[in-house]
């Protein structure tokens, strides 16, 4: 399925050479994706199989036993997350709108063998209920919430564990624009130099659409 371009700032050619050589997107990944093209007003905020491969690879590689991810939207990060859970682990999903959850309850649940947790309510609500710790955060919310998600989350993450956040460069706002002056931008400008200062994370920023920021916590 074609994906929307959303990283401006990289090369239309270079995108669509990465989009191609990828793994090709599983059966029911398709099918979520057809569904949620129909279904939803603004489609193109589902993750798509070029992230949601690495997404799944990187969840693959640690194996965790918890995973926390605010921002479920149609479900399709939650079900490439959820592949790398361990037997027996779980996965805690955020979101704010009541009107997804049947959608939700119905897609997610085709897949019973993972332990899905869906929570709706405002992320900002629901995290102060779950007391778990992490080995995988997948930040991919509301943009002018995340410097308090990314308080509150390293807390939650293990050490060792992994903290991804999506939308990091912002469509090219961030470090484009000299005089940023919408909240999205501010915020994820704010978010970059939180990780990127804070001594207890290493990160690195992936270029991946419209860019994801990783941290591992030391
Ligand atoms: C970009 S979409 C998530 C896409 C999804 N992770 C994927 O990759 O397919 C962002 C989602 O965050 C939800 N959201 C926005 N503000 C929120 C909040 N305060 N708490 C929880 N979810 C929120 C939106 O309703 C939307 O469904």
């Amino acid at each position: 399925m074609n994906e929307l371009q959303i990283s401006p700032f990289i090369d239309k050619r270079i995108e669509d050479y990465c989009v191609k050589n990828v793994s090709e997107e599983p059966e029911d990944l398709v099918t979520l994706n057809r569904k949620t093209q129909l279904r939803f007003v603004h489609p193109h905020m589902i993750s798509g199989n070029w992230q949601g491969t690495f997404l799944r690879m990187i969840s693959k590689m640690i194996n965790p036993k918890t995973i926390l991810e605010i921002g479920t939207f149609s479900g399709y990060s939650t079900i490439c997350l959820a592949e790398g859970l361990q037997k027996g682990g779980i996965i805690h999903t955020i979101e704010k709108e009541v009107e997804y959850e049947d959608f939700l309850l119905e897609n997610l649940g085709h897949h019973s063998d993972k332990n899905i947790k869906l929570h709706i309510g405002k992320a900002l609500d629901i995290l102060p209920t779950i007391e778990e710790e992490f080995d995988l955060i997948f930040i991919d919310a509301d943009k002018a919430s995340y410097p308090e998600y990314y308080n509150i989350c390293i807390e939650k993450l293990r050490p060792s564990g992994i903290i991804i956040a999506d939308n990091i460069l912002w469509y090219g706002k961030v470090g484009l624009d000299p005089m940023p002056r919408d909240k999205q931008t501010l915020a994820i400008n704010d978010f970059n130099e939180l990780i990127t200062h804070d001594p207890r994370v290493e990160n690195v920023i992936i270029p991946i659409r419209d860019g994801l920021m990783m941290g591992r916590k030391l």
